[in-house]
């Protein structure tokens, strides 16, 4: 009896904490057509070279001193290769990609394998599959195999846009911005078994199956530890404007793809990519028609998803692309305008990733001006340069990474 009058303490304790921890909670954004503007970051130091098409995807080589972009002129994709000895890169060579087994002639998202060798390029059924070295030096046998559904419906999609690895190269986790009949199905990953290569035999994948998902399936990303993939649909379904974040199992992707949602939460209007902190711990989206950089808890996104949601920061209008910056105290988002709205522009916002975990409303430092529609990043080995393809400019441009606040 004596101990009531504690009991009552103690939950009323739990109360206070509780509700007090419901003022904080950040609140998921809503949609937003324009952004507002920021402070202009003049001391940035960027250089641009202009580049024979639209740039979609972005990767530094292994191999020192080389990036690789994907290129898209008049509806047909091509691959550059980059010389970045120099703070602006310069143009070494494009090379055609044949539109053979893959049901598509563009040329998207654009993945390093882990071990350097292999270069994926994101396109309809599947993915291009470059040897980087012969790329690097010209070779006309470049293209060394596809990713394609060969006649196998396990995979569904034809609107190829992203390609993730697991963690030694695998598995080649392909997201379908569409599934089988354009802009009528749900967006899905397809799952492509990836062989390595044996003399002369072209280096092909394998359909495993594929995961339905929500509608306009983009972004995917892989934890550290490789056994999570993340993965946004920019709309839950057609009549909500709300996208989702996936969280996928990759044993089970492996095997038997239906099975391998283990959670899912809605992530602000037209989530498009992701980045993972190196931790894993956090989970950043771009929520490009909320105008929105959104970082989620990962172990929460396991645990409590409708909870994990860590900070909401506003950047500029309709965010693509994202990338941190200066051992990931800072993040960079690809502010793509891409829907040309009126008085919105293109550029990139420096966001402090410290103040935007503690709720600053000064988390974002200003916006670096860009050409048009900055779309995807990549930094190179040293960090000390980060590439971005200006897509609606024909551009790259190069940011110094030493000149960001
Ligand atoms: C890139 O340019 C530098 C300087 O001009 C040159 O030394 C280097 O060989 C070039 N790299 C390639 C891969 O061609
Ligand atoms: C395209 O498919 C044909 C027949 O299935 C095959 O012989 C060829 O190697 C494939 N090409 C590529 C680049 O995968
Ligand atoms: C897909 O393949 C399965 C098994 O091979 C077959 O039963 C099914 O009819 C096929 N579906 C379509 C839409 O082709
Ligand atoms: C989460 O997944 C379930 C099962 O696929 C689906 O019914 C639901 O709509 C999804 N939620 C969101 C926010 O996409
Ligand atoms: C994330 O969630 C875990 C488990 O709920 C918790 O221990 C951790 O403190 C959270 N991290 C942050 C940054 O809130
Ligand atoms: C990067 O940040 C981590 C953790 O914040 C720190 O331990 C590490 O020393 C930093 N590395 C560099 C190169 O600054
Ligand atoms: C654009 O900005 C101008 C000047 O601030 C303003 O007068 C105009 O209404 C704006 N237009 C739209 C469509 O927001």
């Amino acid at each position: 009896m004596g101990r009531h009058p504690f009991f009552c303490l103690w939950l009323s304790s739990v109360i206070i904490t509780t509700s007090t921890y419901l003022v904080q909670a950040v609140s998921e954004p809503q949609c937003q057509k324009v952004a507002p503007q920021q402070k202009i970051l003049d001391q940035v130091r960027t250089a641009t070279i202009s580049v024979p098409g639209a740039p979609f995807g972005l990767a530094y080589a292994k191999q020192k001193g080389v990036a690789f972009v994907s290129l898209n002129s008049k509806g047909i994709g091509a691959l550059g290769v980059l010389n970045t000895s120099t703070f602006i890169p310069s143009l070494l060579h494009t090379i055609a990609l044949p539109s053979a087994n893959i049901s598509s002639t563009e040329a998207l998202g654009v993945t390093l394998s882990h071990n350097g060798r292999l270069l994926l390029i994101a396109a309809g059924e599947g993915a291009f599959i470059i040897d980087t070295a012969k790329a690097i030096s010209g070779d006309s046998d470049t293209v060394v195999g596809t990713l394609s559904h060969m006649g196998n419906n396990a995979t569904a999609g034809n609107a190829a846009i992203e390609v993730t690895l697991s963690l030694h190269d695998q598995y080649a986790f392909v997201s379908q911005e569409y599934g089988p009949v354009l802009g009528k199905t749900r967006g899905n990953v397809d799952v492509f078994k990836v062989h390595e290569p044996t003399g002369h035999i072209l280096i092909s994948g394998t359909p495993v199956g594929h995961l339905d998902l929500g509608y306009a399936v983009v972004g995917t990303a892989l934890s550290p530890d490789g056994r999570t993939l993340y993965a946004v649909s920019e709309q839950s379904s057609l009549d909500k404007p709300r996208g989702a974040l996936s969280v996928l199992d990759v044993e089970t992707l492996k095997t038997n793809p239906r099975a391998a949602q283990i959670s899912n939460v809605t992530a602000g209007c037209g989530p498009v990519r992701i980045i993972v902190s190196s931790d894993g711990n956090t989970i950043w989206i771009t929520a490009r028609e909320s105008n929105y950089l959104l970082a989620y808890n990962s172990s929460k996104l396991f645990t409590d998803p409708s909870n994990a949601l860590l900070a909401a920061v506003q950047v500029g209008t309709a965010p693509v692309g994202l990338t941190f910056a200066r051992n990931e105290s800072r993040i960079l988002t690809a502010d793509s305008n891409r829907f040309d709205r009126v008085n919105a522009t293109s550029g990139l916002s420096v966001v402090d990733v410290e103040a935007a975990l503690k709720g600053s409303n000064q988390a974002v430092l200003g916006r670096i001006p860009t050409g048009l529609f900055p779309r995807e990043f990549t930094v190179s080995g040293d960090k000390r340069t980060i590439l971005v393809a200006d897509f609606n400019s024909q551009q790259i441009q190069a940011v110094d990474v030493s000149s960001l606040p």
